[in-house]
């Protein structure tokens, strides 16, 4: 039974890219996912479910969570003193701390539109050095926290992604898995068929069209984590794509997709915004989404035929 903060300190003794720094900022996100985590379980009994009445810079109507989760996590890096820029998808701006250290962006909770109808809910965070608005491949490290009926913690850096699961009674992530590497191929798709006919694209119609003559099953949650975190632990593909309303699709680059893309990737799959792999975009804006196509090996060079064809 490994803690996760025991965890970082064995490694860091093999990887000295893991300093003290970064043992802390990972170590304090964690701490304030537990909070947000307790905050999730009894929302009901709080009055902190629905509506904030206020709308963010994505143009989204912010719920009562996203706004506490967005303060409990800039409150918890502030006081660690080694963050330098924190992007926030519920702050318009970058906030600069100072000149120096890590720069953490972050989705404070994802799959807001799930809150109320109690599905599975989750927070994501890609750290890098110094600027917060480098490629998804510079990450120094990368993870989410999805509060499922466990609260789990997926963590992973250049060489690894590891798995903890909150253990209620201690209040500590322990480590389940660590080398945790995905399936090659799977049997799921997940993509939000209700656009079908918006798609940009006419290959991935006929790329889902061909996994549904192969008996795939879709499951389709709303939530990216939890339809990322079912893909890596059963295989298949997680796809947002572009559409003709919204011609870079609606998942944000900085917080949402470099993220996800560097644990799919260092699990062994693949990640692209079907012209390029994600972790390569060179982010222009904070908030800029890319159409997302990740998963298992064989589905995404799969779908990349069919989109190239
Ligand atoms: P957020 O709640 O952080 O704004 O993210 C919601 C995102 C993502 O979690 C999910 O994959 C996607 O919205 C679902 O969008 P649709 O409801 O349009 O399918
Ligand atoms: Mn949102
Ligand atoms: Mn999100
Ligand atoms: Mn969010």
């Amino acid at each position: 039974m490994i803690p996760l903060t025991t965890y970082l300190f064995q490694k860091a003794v093999r990887n000295p890219v893991i300093d003290d720094a970064l043992v802390l900022i990972i170590s304090e996100i964690t701490s304030a996912a537990k909070i947000i985590s307790g905050k999730v379980r009894k929302a009901a009994l709080l009055d902190i479910l629905g509506s904030a009445r206020k709308t963010n810079v994505q143009g989204e109507e912010v719920q009562k969570l996203d706004e506490l989760a967005n303060e409990i996590i800039i409150e918890t890096l502030k006081c660690t003193g080694k963050a330098c820029m924190l992007a926030s998808e519920e702050v318009e701006d970058c906030l600069v701390l100072s000149d120096t250290g890590y720069s953490i962006a972050f989705d404070p909770l994802d799959g807001s539109s799930n809150i109320d109808v109690n599905v599975s809910i989750g927070t994501i965070f890609s750290i890098q050095k110094e600027d917060v608005k480098k490629p998804g491949r510079e990450q120094i490290a990368a993870g989410y926290v999805i509060y499922g009926p466990s609260t789990m913690l997926v963590l992973a850096f250049k060489d690894s992604v590891s798995v903890f699961c909150l253990d209620p009674e201690s209040g500590n992530f322990i480590l389940v898995k660590d080398n945790f590497k995905m399936p090659e191929k799977g049997k799921i798709y997940s993509i939000n068929e209700a656009n079908y006919h918006k798609w940009t694209e006419d290959g991935l119609r006929k790329f889902v069209d061909s996994l549904k003559e192969q008996k795939y099953t879709l499951r389709y949650v709303g939530s990216m984590v939890a339809d990322v975190h079912r893909t890596l632990f059963k295989g298949g593909i997680f796809i947002y794509p572009a559409d003709v309303k919204n011609k870079n699709g609606k998942l944000r680059l900085l917080y949402e997709a470099n993220p996800m893309s560097f644990i799919v990737e260092n699990a062994g799959g693949l990640a692209t915004t079907g012209k390029e792999p994600i972790l390569d975009v060179v982010p222009q804006e904070l908030h800029q989404r890319v159409p997302v196509i990740l998963g298992s090996k064989w589905e995404v060079e799969e779908c990349l035929k069919y989109l190239n064809g």
